[in-house]
């Protein structure tokens, strides 16, 4: 079985998208493991989940039932569970989820990155390779994205993208033993014109030559 617009690989300059591989383990747990203080504090989990710790969360064996549901969702066309990759390594993931077609034609997105890589615009790239996608390939209509107010990495990279801000949903998420604010921000594919992507190459070489 196929969904819409999956699988698929993206990519543009150095950053590249595609699905994860069973090969992708040792390098996720690496990545992971590594970034628990950069990662920790923006990662939702079930309230009732038990108490353990972040390399018990980030072994290979969770990425193992990840891959088998991620891999389950996608072929349903519930989700487009992306590997981002820099420079040819796996440095964090795009998941497009709870997509939602009929009249609705609408889906989430979640996002992260190795530390070692962020500041380059690794993630904004990788968002607007995927926001195109699914305006395009997949046929949804609308995106969201829901960011903590005191995420202010993530908050720039929506802005930069033009996502919408359309409210605050209150306690919206377990994440960091709370239940977290979080602020709604969205993209509709009649506001994108030639793509999102073109959009912010554009707006970057123009605020390089206002610089120049
Ligand atoms: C949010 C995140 C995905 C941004 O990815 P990115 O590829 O670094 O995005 P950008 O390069 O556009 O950087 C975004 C902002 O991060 C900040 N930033 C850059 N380098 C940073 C660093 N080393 N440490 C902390 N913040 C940094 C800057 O404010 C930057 O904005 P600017 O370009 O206006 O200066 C990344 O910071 C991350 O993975 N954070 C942890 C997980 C997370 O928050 N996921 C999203 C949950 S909604």
């Amino acid at each position: 079985m196929t969904a819409p617009g999956w699988p698929a690989s993206l990519r543009h300059g150095q950053v590249g998208l595609r699905p994860l591989r069973w090969r992708d383990a040792s390098a996720w747990v690496e990545v992971r493991v590594r970034n628990e203080r950069w990662l920790g504090p923006w990662e939702g989990r079930p309230e009732s989940s038990p108490e353990s710790s972040w390399v018990e969360r980030n072994s290979a064996a969770v990425f193992a039932s990840m891959l088998r549901a991620s891999r389950r969702e996608a072929r349903a066309g519930r989700s487009l569970p992306f590997a981002l990759t820099f420079e040819g390594r796996l440095v964090g993931q795009v998941t497009v989820s709870t997509v939602v077609r009929g009249a609705f034609d609408s889906a989430s997105v979640g996002y992260w990155v190795d530390e070692r890589v962020a500041g380059r615009g690794v993630v904004p790239t990788a968002l607007a390779l995927v926001a195109d996608h699914c305006f395009r390939e997949v046929g949804l209509h609308r995106l969201e994205a829901c960011v903590r107010p005191e995420n202010a990495a993530s908050l720039r990279v929506v802005r930069k993208l033009g996502f919408r801000e359309e409210g605050l949903h209150r306690r919206y998420l377990f994440i960091d033993g709370d239940w977290r604010d979080h602020l709604c921000f969205t993209l509709l594919r009649e506001e994108v014109g030639r793509g999102v992507l073109r959009r912010w190459l554009v707006e970057q070489d123009q605020s390089q030559q206002s610089q120049e």
